[in-house]
């Protein structure tokens, strides 16, 4: 034993002095408000003198990094030259369902598919990458994924590197599977014996002697990496999938799974002319984990191939850092803090969802997410907009699943009840659910955007997993939107007759119920018409008298299978001929009501206006002006009994009842 460490530990010093290693391919980047990628097949010698057939964006293999900034619209171009149908997602980004190319946005051969969108993510490294279903694995394999760089003005208030290829530096960490004539395996095999760093075997890289900032990003399909630096060096971690952390955390190791990315920092200052080594401490990873000595949980269960794949349960470097001389305005400090972060509140989700992931075949799969295979036309949720959820994953197979979401970053709340380790702790949106009936918990809120037919995913980022249908999709369902037209507030002559109308945005299977108030409560009206299917509905009360003064009305359209209720109407009447100029409508609550001594008046949209407060007899007790929004009423005077307040302004005017207790 202690043979074999001693050797490994000459072997990782000693391979960039004996062997030539390649230096590390920095990905070119893309920038602007229009950009296009071209996704081609290409060919690529990752083995001197033999060319292996690849495919890539804008090259031969892997493509270029797009930066964006926060707030920027952007239009991507994404052009399908492979001559098979693929789609375009961009992993991680906060984007409408119709723009985030999932397996229902299929790019056929020669097409271009080009979303165009506001960019709304925190600054945060996020990735692209094909999502056809039953091909992603395929796709991503032969060598399409790229990085997507988000800035924002937080992240660029604070001293951190970000000279691209400099001293910010993208790596994308994956393992591949060769055939004897050097061409990538793409069926879903264990052999993925070759890592490769942004498509470089055995790399090095010249790095500055100051702070290095290192994007990694898990683009392997299936293997866990534990990062770490040679000589258990302390590292920063910065970002985790959604961005900034609330601060540096000092680590030794990082344990990264598939679709996950971290940023962290290396204090390079005063190395010049030494050697650090990445280093995958496989050694180290829990059992149960794709990367691990023993993939499953149990000694007998294990993959086909699994245990003579090199790479499992071993020590390997990533990258070897050859540190050069420091460039001219280096960063030199790790910052004391980063950004700040408000997770929602347990308490505060509307709903909690079960995710339950099972097996058909042992450790090999299908899996199954709730008893249910992939299926493009089942819609496994239907999420109410704006919803704030629990997820609640349950992983009842033998092997750790890396789960993803779509759309939105999640913060996690705890994973088997314990609160996540402090890396956990940012915006993420892929978590390693543990084999063995782990459970993990996460909370987000399902903001800004909703679209009946499209859906977003949610999976195992195994992407063979995945892609044997370890998948299932939600829907952000349209707010309801039965009402086009509210009724407004009428005042009307004795005598004379009064009409609210309300109006639907879609006549088909709409119709209408009228109500007005009885005591404190509403009641049907009766006789107020039939207007089923029909675009509107007007109710009309002829021979108006006092009786009908600060009669409340609403309506309930039901319309599209959504049901509302209007707001809420006054009909004021009067014999005189003052009339209100306009029916300009504002929010009136009252509070409490009834009330003891006073009351709260809570007014939105209005300025200037008067409050009355009139006696069953019509003799005004009070009047006072009304210039805040929430003006406190106190009249501890007042007898007990009903009253009527009216707040009016020169533009509108409302009544409400009061009632004054003892
Ligand atoms: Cu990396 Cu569904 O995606
Ligand atoms: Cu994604
Ligand atoms: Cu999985």
């Amino acid at each position: 034993m202690k043979k074999r460490i001693l050797f490994s530990a000459i072997l990782l010093i000693y391979i960039p002095l004996i062997s030539q290693q390649n230096k590390l391919h920095i990905p070119d980047t893309l920038s602007g408000n229009d950009i296009t990628l071209t996704l081609q097949k290409g060919s690529f010698s990752f083995f001197p003198g033999q060319l292996t057939e690849t495919m890539g964006a804008n090259g031969n293999l892997l493509g270029p990094t797009i930066m964006l900034k926060k707030h920027q619209q952007v239009k991507l171009n994404v052009k399908n030259e492979l001559g098979e149908p693929t789609t375009m997602h961009w992993h991680g980004m906060h984007v409408a369902p119709e723009n985030d190319g999932g397996p229902h946005s299929v790019i056929l051969d020669g097409n271009t598919w080009s979303p165009s969108f506001e960019v709304l993510d925190h600054a945060s490294t996020h990735w692209y990458h094909p999502h056809l279903h039953m091909k992603t694995h395929d796709h991503v394999q032969l060598g399409i994924a790229g990085f997507i760089y988000v800035s924002d003005a937080e992240e660029r208030a604070i001293n951190l590197p970000r000279t691209y290829g400099i001293d910010d530096i993208p790596l994308v960490l994956q393992t591949k599977a060769f055939d004897d004539n050097n061409q990538i395996i793409v069926a879903h095999t264990a052999s993925d014996h070759t890592f490769m760093v942004n498509g470089t075997m055995d790399a090095y890289y010249e790095v500055p002697a100051q702070v290095v900032r290192l994007r990694l990003l898990n683009g392997a399909s299936e293997r866990v990496f534990n990062i770490g630096l040679s000589n258990n060096r302390t590292f920063h971690m910065i970002a985790s999938d959604g961005g900034l952390l609330s601060a540096p955390l000092a680590m030794t190791r990082l344990l990264l799974a598939p679709g996950e990315r971290a940023e962290i920092l290396l204090n390079l200052s005063g190395l010049e002319g030494q050697e650090i080594q990445l280093i995958n401490y496989g050694t180290e990873i829990p059992m149960a984990i794709y990367g691990a000595t023993r993939p499953g949980m149990g000694q007998n269960q294990t993959i086909p191939g699994y245990a003579e794949n090199p790479l499992n349960g071993a020590d390997f470097e990533i990258l070897n850092l050859n540190i050069i001389q420091p460039t001219n305005n280096p960063t030199t400090t790790i910052p004391a803090s980063l950004i700040s972060h408000n997770p929602w509140a347990p308490n505060e989700a509307n709903t909690t969802r079960q995710v339950t992931f099972t097996t058909m075949g042992g450790i090999t799969g299908p899996f199954l997410i709730n008893g249910q295979h992939f299926d493009m036309d089942f819609i496994n949720f239907k999420v109410p907009f704006e919803n704030i959820e629990i997820w609640e994953i349950r992983n009842q197979t033998p092997i750790a699943h890396p789960f993803h979401i779509h759309n939105v970053p999640f913060y996690v709340l705890d994973i088997n009840g314990n609160p996540p380790p402090a890396h956990h702790r940012g915006r993420k949106d892929v978590i390693l659910v543990p084999g063995g009936n782990a459970v993990v918990r996460f909370i987000t809120q399902f903001t800004d955007f909703h679209n009946d037919t499209i859906p977003y995913m949610f999976h195992c980022h195994m992407l063979t997993h995945e892609d044997d249908g370890m998948m299932g999709q939600f829907i952000v369902e349209a707010p309801c939107e039965a009402i086009k037209t509210q009724p407004v507030s009428t005042d009307n002559k004795y005598g004379e007759q009064a009409q609210f109308t309300v109006e639907t945005f879609n006549p088909q299977s709409s119709t209408y119920q009228w109500e007005t108030n009885v005591g404190f409560g509403f009641q049907t009206v009766q006789n107020a018409g039939q207007y089923s299917g029909a675009q509107s509905a007007t109710l009309t009360i002829s021979n108006l008298t006092s009786a009908n003064n600060n009669q409340l009305f609403r309506c309930t359209v039901a319309s599209d299978g959504c049901e509302m209720k209007t707001d809420v109407v006054t009909l004021s009447t009067f014999s005189s001929v003052a009339k209100v100029t306009s029916n300009a409508k504002f929010y009136l609550d009252v509070y409490p009501n009834p009330f003891q001594s006073s009351f709260t008046l809570k007014t939105e949209g209005l300025m200037e206006a008067t409050l009355y407060v009139y006696d069953v007899k019509g003799k005004q007790v009070h009047s006072q002006s009304v210039v805040e929004e929430i003006t406190d009423i106190i009249l501890p005077k007042l007898k007990t009994g009903l009253y009527y307040g009216i707040i009016k302004s020169p533009a509108t005017k409302q009544s409400f009842k009061l009632i004054k207790t003892d």
